[in-house]
C-alpha cells in the first residue's frame, strides 16, 4: 500500500464536497435529486464576463501571468477595496489565487507553527479547522449560540485568547448561518483585539456582496483601521458573480504575509488561470447592476423557503441577513423514527432526506454544530418549492 503522510491522514475530506458527489452519483444512476447541499448560485456567469475571457484568449492571454496575478487585476482589486471600504492597499499587498479557499490555505500554511492557535467561531465553514490542522496548528472552537445570532461575542473572544493565539477567523456574512456582524459588533470585537497584539484576523468576506434589505456589510479593517496590518482580507468572485468554476479569489493584507503567500503559491500552483483573471477583471470593471437583481431574487427565495419550512420546524427562527443559506434547527425530529428507522442525529436526518426524497442538504455536524442542517437557497424557485414540500412531507412521516 502506498504510504500516506500523517498530515493528510489527519485531515477530513470536505463533507460538502462528498455530499455533492453523492448527490451527483445518485443523479447519474437515474434518481432525481434536488441539490441544496453545495453552496453555489444557479445563475450562469454574465455574458459580458464570458465574452471578456474569450477575447482575452483570442488576444493570446493564455500564458503564465505573474504568480500574484496580472497587474491590471490587482490594480482593480486595489481600487475596489478603496471605493467600497475606504481601504488603502498597495498592489504588492494583494494576491490573486485559485479561489478564496487557496488563499486561506496559503495564509495559514505560511504563518502557522506547531502549537499556534486559531480561534474559529462555530458553526464554521467546513474547511477552516481542516486547513488549520493540515498547517500543524490547533483550532480553538468558539461555540456561538443561536441566541447571539451565531456570532462571537467580545466576552467569549477575550476568554479564548492567550499567548499562543495567532489568528481569529471572522466570516461575515457567514456560511452556514448567514449572520452578518454589524459595525458596532466589529467595533466591540476590535476593542478586545487591540489589547492582544499577537492576534491576527482573517476576514473571510466572500459573501460581502450578498446582503439583504437595510443590512450593510462592513469589514473589520474599515471599522478598526488601526488594526489593518494584522488583518488579512479574503474575498473572491465565486459567490457574488456566479463564478465558482472559474476559481478566482484574492487576499489583501500585511506585506510580509502576502509575500510569503506568493512564495508558497509560486512553488505550488503558480498563477490562477490567465483566462479566469481576464474574466475577473471584466467582472470588477463592468456593469454590476445584475448584482442587485440577483440579491433581490435571493431575498425572495429566502422568504419563500423560510415561509414553507417554518411550518415544520418549530425552532427555525432566524432569517439570514446575508449569503444564501438557511441553517435550520432539526432537533425536534432527532431520536424519533422514520419508517421504523431511528433518526439518531442530523446526519441520519440528511441521509434519509436524500435517500427517500432526493433532496440533498448538509448536516450541521459538518459545521461543528449538531442538530441542524444547512440548505442553500441559491436555486430556482420551482426546485425550491418542490424541495421544501418534500422536506415537509419527510418530517410529517417522522414519529
Ligand atoms: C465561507 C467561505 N469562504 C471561502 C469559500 C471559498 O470559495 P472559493 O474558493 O470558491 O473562492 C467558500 C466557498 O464555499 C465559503 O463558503
Amino acid at each position: 500500500m502506498m504510504k500516506l503522510s500523517k498530515k493528510i491522514i489527519d485531515i477530513e475530506p470536505s463533507s460538502t464536497v462528498i455530499l455533492g458527489q453523492k448527490a451527483r452519483e445518485l443523479i447519474s444512476s437515474g434518481k432525481e435529486v434536488i441539490q441544496l447541499g453545495e453552496g453555489e448560485p444557479d445563475f450562469n456567469t454574465p455574458d459580458h464576463i464570458i465574452e471578456a475571457s474569450y477575447k482575452a484568449m483570442k488576444r493570446g492571454e493564455t500564458k503564465y501571468t505573474n504568480v500574484a496575478g496580472t497587474q491590471e487585476l490587482r490594480n482593480e482589486i486595489k481600487k475596489y477595496l478603496k471605493n467600497e471600504h475606504q481601504l488603502i492597499y498597495q498592489e504588492d499587498q494583494i494576491v490573486v489565487g485559485n479561489g478564496g479557499k487557496q488563499l486561506i490555505f496559503n495564509a495559514l500554511l505560511a504563518s502557522i507553527d506547531p502549537e499556534d492557535e486559531v480561534i474559529i467561531p462555530t458553526p464554521y465553514w467546513v474547511s477552516y479547522p481542516q486547513i488549520v490542522n493540515f498547517a500543524g496548528g490547533k483550532s480553538i472552537l468558539a461555540n456561538c449560540t443561536e441566541s447571539n445570532d451565531f456570532k462571537i461575542s467580545p466576552k467569549l473572544l477575550e476568554k479564548l485568547i492567550n499567548k499562543k493565539t495567532l489568528w481569529l477567523i471572522l466570516n461575515s456574512p457567514g456560511n452556514p448561518t448567514g449572520s452578518v456582524y454589524s459595525k458596532q459588533e466589529l467595533h466591540d470585537l476590535a476593542i478586545v483585539l487591540r489589547n492582544h497584539t499577537n492576534v491576527n484576523i482573517i476576514c473571510d468576506d466572500i459573501y460581502s456582496k450578498i446582503i439583504y434589505g437595510n443590512e450593510k456589510f462592513f469589514t473589520l479593517a474599515e471599522v478598526a483601521p488601526d488594526l489593518i496590518d494584522r488583518i488579512l482580507i479574503i474575498n473572491g468572485l465565486s459567490k457574488a458573480y456566479a463564478m465558482t468554476g472559474w476559481r478566482i479569489g484574492y487576499a489583501a493584507g500585511n506585506l510580509s504575509l502576502i509575500k510569503a503567500m506568493i512564495k508558497l503559491q509560486g512553488q505550488s500552483t503558480t498563477n490562477a488561470s490567465s483566462v479566469s483573471q481576464a474574466a475577473a477583471l471584466a467582472a470588477l470593471t463592468g456593469d454590476m447592476k445584475f448584482l442587485d437583481d440577483w440579491n433581490e431574487k435571493y431575498r425572495q427565495r429566502r422568504d419563500l423557503t423560510f415561509n414553507i419550512l417554518k411550518k415544520s420546524f418549530p425552532d427555525f427562527n432566524i432569517k439570514p441577513m446575508g449569503a444564501f443559506y438557511h441553517f435550520i434547527n432539526c432537533e425536534y425530529y432527532l431520536g424519533k423514527n422514520f419508517k421504523n428507522k431511528k433518526i439518531h442525529n442530523d446526519m441520519d436526518f440528511c441521509k434519509y432526506l436524500l435517500e427517500y426524497f432526493g433532496i440533498s442538504v448538509v448536516p450541521g455536524t459538518a459545521f461543528g454544530c449538531n442538530g441542524y442542517f444547512r440548505l442553500c437557497y441559491a436555486k430556482s424557485e420551482t426546485d425550491l418549492q418542490i424541495a421544501c414540500k418534500k422536506i415537509n412531507q419527510f418530517v410529517s412521516l417522522i414519529k
